[in-house]
């Protein structure tokens, strides 16, 4: 990933391009298939209603956040460097002055935030990987398995525990470099993950709630929607993909040339989209076959999958692999949230790589410690939107996220020149550049704005 820092235009790879390509499909798929879409995903669409959730989540993913994942990732093989450095050489390049650097110092803000409650999150799946092991979830039912999940996140010193574990293996692996072997385990573990989804599909479909959680999912009440849940439902579009923030404008600096941008951020918008629904379809049903409440918030997915593991022939050896998955889909997600930051940390304080990471992640983990506390010592907190994990996730995914998202659309569809979006987005698919350009200058920043303005009461 060495890269000369000449412009690039007419680049190619150092590396073999068939090979680099996979790499960096792996990479950004690894960024976005994570937590996002099994755990905040259904426990969103609980909160917030069902179906009118997911209808406005689905328009945003194709409307607002497949052209700026273009965008982003043409941004990013332009600039070659951390989004940051990226956003000033584009900046100066094109119109002569670095103030957009702002949109790529939101983007390492919200990265860092957000790494803070997902490493929290992250680290109650590891533990979940050995309560599966040592087969907790046989023989409970629906309140034993919600009890074990309060006894569990109330003890601040277990779940600030399996946090640390989390965040000590993310800082290890960014300090080595070492994301290359773990992206191609992106290529088994996201198919594996496919397949035992699927097997809780077969469970979901025969527990007697499945044209409910149909039905709850998929038949939009439009009645339910308020500002506040339409900008939900878009911050989640933006959080799931990892848009927003500059985690594919860094991998997008090391595209070949000759990458489909348009080809590949389809490819993956598709996939995380599909394994959201999927986690979907599997989670309702369960909920409404037990009679449990489908808002139960951040614990539903932990109090759910573990009843049918429960109830699985030979559930214990699957609820172990599941959550094991799931918890280096966290890790893959992770590396996508603290490699910005960490690149910026190194290119502007010339640190080396394995001092800007433990800065960086000693940072990090010191402000995930308010996340294991907003369960336990400060659940009860009213500041604002809530404890400080309310206020991490509403900040970074409702408002960080769609501002930056904002910005590089903003950037890449009425700053830069259309010779040079053209020139990196297949020229040979004439229609599809049209429709990005259309989606990238008008819809999504107004579609951004319009969401805004709606959430803080103007449209009253
Ligand atoms: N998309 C990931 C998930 O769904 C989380 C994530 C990784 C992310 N990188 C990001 C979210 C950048 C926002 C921005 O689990």
């Amino acid at each position: 990933m060495a890269n000369s820092g000449v412009t690039n235009s007419q680049r190619s790879s150092l590396h073999g391009n068939w090979s680099s390509k996979l790499a960096f499909i792996l990479a950004v798929t690894g960024a976005a298939v994570g937590l996002g879409n099994i755990w905040k995903f259904p426990y969103m669409v609980g909160m917030n209603g069902g179906g009118a959730f997911v209808v406005i989540y689905l328009v945003c993913v194709f409307v607002i956040g497949l052209p700026i994942m273009m965008s982003e990732i043409m941004l990013g093989r332009r600039g070659r460097r951390n989004p940051i450095a990226t956003m000033r050489i584009l900046g100066k390049e094109e119109v002569g002055h670095e103030k957009w650097v702002l949109a790529g110092i939101i983007g390492v803000f919200a990265g860092f935030l957000i790494l803070s409650f997902y490493s929290v999150i992250a680290g109650w799946t590891l533990a979940y990987v050995f309560k599966a092991a040592a087969n907790a979830f046989a023989n409970t039912d629906a309140t034993g398995i919600s009890n074990m999940f309060d006894a569990f996140v109330g003890n601040p010193f277990v779940i600030g525990f399996w946090h640390t574990v989390f965040m000590t293996v993310t800082v290890f692996v960014v300090a080595l470099g070492v994301e290359q072997g773990l992206e191609k385990a992106v290529q088994i573990m996201v198919p594996a993950l496919l397949l035992l989804l699927l097997l809780l599909l077969g469970y979901a479909i025969n527990s007697g709630g499945f044209m409910d959680g149909l039905r709850f999912l998929f038949q939009p009440d439009f009645s339910k929607l308020n500002g506040e849940i339409v900008l939900s439902a878009m911050g989640h579009a933006f959080f799931t993909l990892s848009v927003g923030m500059g985690s594919v404008m860094a991998y997008g600096a090391y595209l070949p040339q000759d990458a489909s941008i348009v080809r590949i951020s389809a490819a993956v918008v598709v996939a995380d989209t599909l394994i959201a629904l999927l986690a979907g379809l599997v989670i309702f049903p369960i909920v409404f076959a037990n009679q449990l409440d489908p808002a139960e918030g951040p614990g539903l997915v932990f109090q759910i999958l573990p009843l049918a593991f429960g109830q699985l022939a030979g559930g214990g050896l699957f609820g172990t692999l599941f959550f094991l998955l799931l918890s280096f889909a966290a890790l893959t997600s992770a590396i996508s949230l603290m490699e910005p930051t960490v690149a910026w940390v190194i290119e502007s304080f010339r640190l080396s790589r394995k001092t800007a990471a433990i800065v960086v992640g000693f940072i990090i983990w010191l402000l995930g410690i308010l996340t294991v506390l907003s369960f336990s010592t400060l659940k009860d907190m009213k500041l604002f939107k809530g404890t400080p994990f309310d206020n991490f996730d509403y900040l970074a995914s409702n408002i960080l996220l769609p501002l930056g998202g904002l910005m590089v659309a903003v950037f890449a569809g009425w700053i830069m020149c259309s010779d040079s979006s053209s020139d990196e987005l297949d020229p040979a698919e004439g229609y599809i550049y049209r429709a990005w350009r259309l989606l990238t200058r008008f819809v999504a920043p107004a579609a951004v704005l319009i969401v805004f303005l709606h959430a803080i009461g103007v449209f009253e």
